[in-house]
């Protein structure tokens, strides 16, 4: 089969896509298909829809991120070419990259979420929203790009760059472990434990070394029990298909009521340090036959 990777992009995660691409493109060769890298600039023309016709891949492997990869726009792009691609379709999208409706979504399925609201950006610069310990970011942004945790009162309102969005996401600061699930179809694989000095910011999560993934995570029955269930729920409750990564906080000193959703990553990293890759390859699936299953899942 012959398969088009996209990846790059307009978003604030296009180098993080440039990694996942390559990454997949490499293993998908390794699984045995013709492979096409597709790298999209950070411009939005209508490039892509010219290459991918020229193309006419049998598959599309998205390794994009952030919003107009990740958010359901190339997603329906795809549907309109009939071009089988790879992750979840349009509505499932864009439902996960709008935190605040995905929340909304989790909620309604009796999923627990941390509490947010919405607000305008320059309130948000010239008071406390909230009450401290919160943190401000973008509703539709990933790898904690234009994240701010504001710890303490006195610590004054965040100063955000000119860079972010009108309106940002204030968030309750969710203290405790990190954990994270992958679901695969109707799998979840199982749950890492990230440990990172500081917090699990965009070098953590890139740097080699940066962080530390320890699998399976070390923790009572209960919470790792929570953790699959949840993240299956979590990945069903918006109607995603293929892969999905759920990212947890768990307070252990509260025990299961400890234990929440901080968001679902539709397309989750695929880069040499990232999550979802490992977990699979931890479950039995080592990278090209992750690549595999997911074109055979797109192309059914
Ligand atoms: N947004 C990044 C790629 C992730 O969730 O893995
Ligand atoms: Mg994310």
């Amino acid at each position: 089969h012959t398969v088009a990777v996209l990846m790059g992009g307009p978003s604030a995660e296009h180098e993080v896509s440039l990694s996942s691409g390559r990454e997949c493109a490499n293993a998908l060769r390794v699984a045995g298909f013709d492979v096409t890298e597709v790298v999209l600039g950070k411009e939005r023309n209508g490039d892509i829809v010219a290459r991918l016709q020229e193309l006419r891949p049998d598959a599309v492997f998205n390794a994009l991120h952030g919003r107009y990869g990740e958010d359901g726009c190339v997603q329906g792009i795809l549907e309109w070419l009939a071009i089988p691609y790879t992750h979840s379709g349009v509505l499932a999208s864009a439902l996960a990259l709008d935190k605040t409706r995905a929340k909304a979504a989790f909620r309604a399925a009796g999923l627990p979420v941390v509490e947010s609201i919405i607000a305008d950006a320059d309130e948000v610069r010239a008071r406390h929203v909230m009450v401290p310990p919160y943190v401000v970011k973008p509703n539709d942004d990933g790898s904690s790009v234009g994240v701010y945790i504001v710890q303490a009162e006195n610590n004054g309102p965040p100063a955000l760059s000119a860079s972010m969005p009108e309106r940002v996401m204030v968030e309750t600061y969710a203290p405790g472990r990190e954990l994270t699930t992958t679901v695969m179809g109707d799998r979840a694989l199982g749950v890492t434990e990230i440990i990172a000095e500081g917090w699990y910011d965009y070098d953590a999560k890139y740097k080699p070394g940066g962080s530390r993934h320890v699998i399976p995570a070390e923790l009572p029955a209960e919470i790792t029990a929570a953790c699959l269930d949840y993240a299956l729920r979590a990945h069903q409750a918006l109607g995603c298909t293929s892969v999905s990564r759920t990212d947890f906080r768990w307070d252990e000193t509260r025990g299961l009521d400890g234990l929440i959703i901080l968001e679902l990553n539709t397309q989750p990293g695929m880069t040499p340090t990232s999550l979802a890759p490992e977990q699979a390859a931890h479950a039995g699936y080592d990278f090209p036959a992750l690549m595999r299953w997911m074109i055979e899942d797109a192309l059914w």
